[in-house]
């Protein structure tokens, strides 16, 4: 059975917990597309290699590494995550996994609209920016105002670059996480993809 659930959504909103806690429930793989991204940039900066070449070589151990959730990562990732072969070496890795046997969740920023805009079912995960750096503060520490601002930032290049911006597909459903707990969020992600599964929602 293929089975489809596209996430997208902004830094530190909840996409991450929201997908592997869904994958968990209801059997289906995770991918974490921004993984591909983060080892992209760190494999580029670590190794010298043009950011396009370092998408071309990517390979299993890259996404193995232990740097790869640092800010430092994420700041990578987004500059890399701009230039459209970057993305296009990675379209048919995403795209297949999408469509295994047994279904998959994959989170990110274009899937939706994209990657997969085919999926049976398209979050869009989302809070205020305010919220989102407290948590990732919360996560990594460091300086609550500076991380604010890196997310502010990482929005800025994520929404306004030219190929696949950070942006809702028009059929997808918004979660704002601001005021949710996890098992809040977790639960109308849920039931959405319940509702598709018993083929509620055309
Ligand atoms: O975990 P967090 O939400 O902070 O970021 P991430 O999902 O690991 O993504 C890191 C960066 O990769 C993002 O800021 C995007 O620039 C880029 N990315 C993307 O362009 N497309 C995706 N499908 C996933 C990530």
């Amino acid at each position: 059975m293929k089975f489809t659930v596209a996430i997208d959504g902004p830094a530190a909103a909840g996409k991450g917990t929201i997908s592997r806690a869904v994958a968990e429930r209801f059997g289906l793989a995770h991918l974490d597309t921004g993984a591909l991204y983060r080892a992209v940039g760190m494999k580029s900066e670590t190794e010298g290699l043009e950011p396009i070449a370092a998408a071309k070589a990517l390979c299993p151990e890259d996404l193995e590494r232990d740097d790869l959730r640092t800010m430092e990562a994420g700041q990578a990732a987004s500059i890399v995550a701009a230039i459209p072969e970057v993305r296009a070496a990675l379209v048919a890795f995403q795209r297949d996994f999408a469509v295994r046997e047994g279904g998959a969740v994959l989170d990110g920023r274009d899937i939706g609209t994209v990657i997969c805009p085919q999926a049976e079912v398209k979050l869009f995960v989302t809070a205020s920016p305010e919220v989102r750096a407290h948590r990732r503060w919360l996560e990594l520490g460091g300086d609550e105002a500076d991380v604010l601002e890196q997310v502010r930032e990482r929005d800025a290049r994520d929404m306004g670059r030219a190929d696949s911006p950070l942006r809702p597909a028009v059929d997808a459903l918004v979660i704002d996480t601001s005021e949710l707990s996890i098992e809040e969020a977790v639960a109308r992600a849920a039931d959405q993809i319940e509702a598709r599964r018993a083929g509620d929602l055309d």
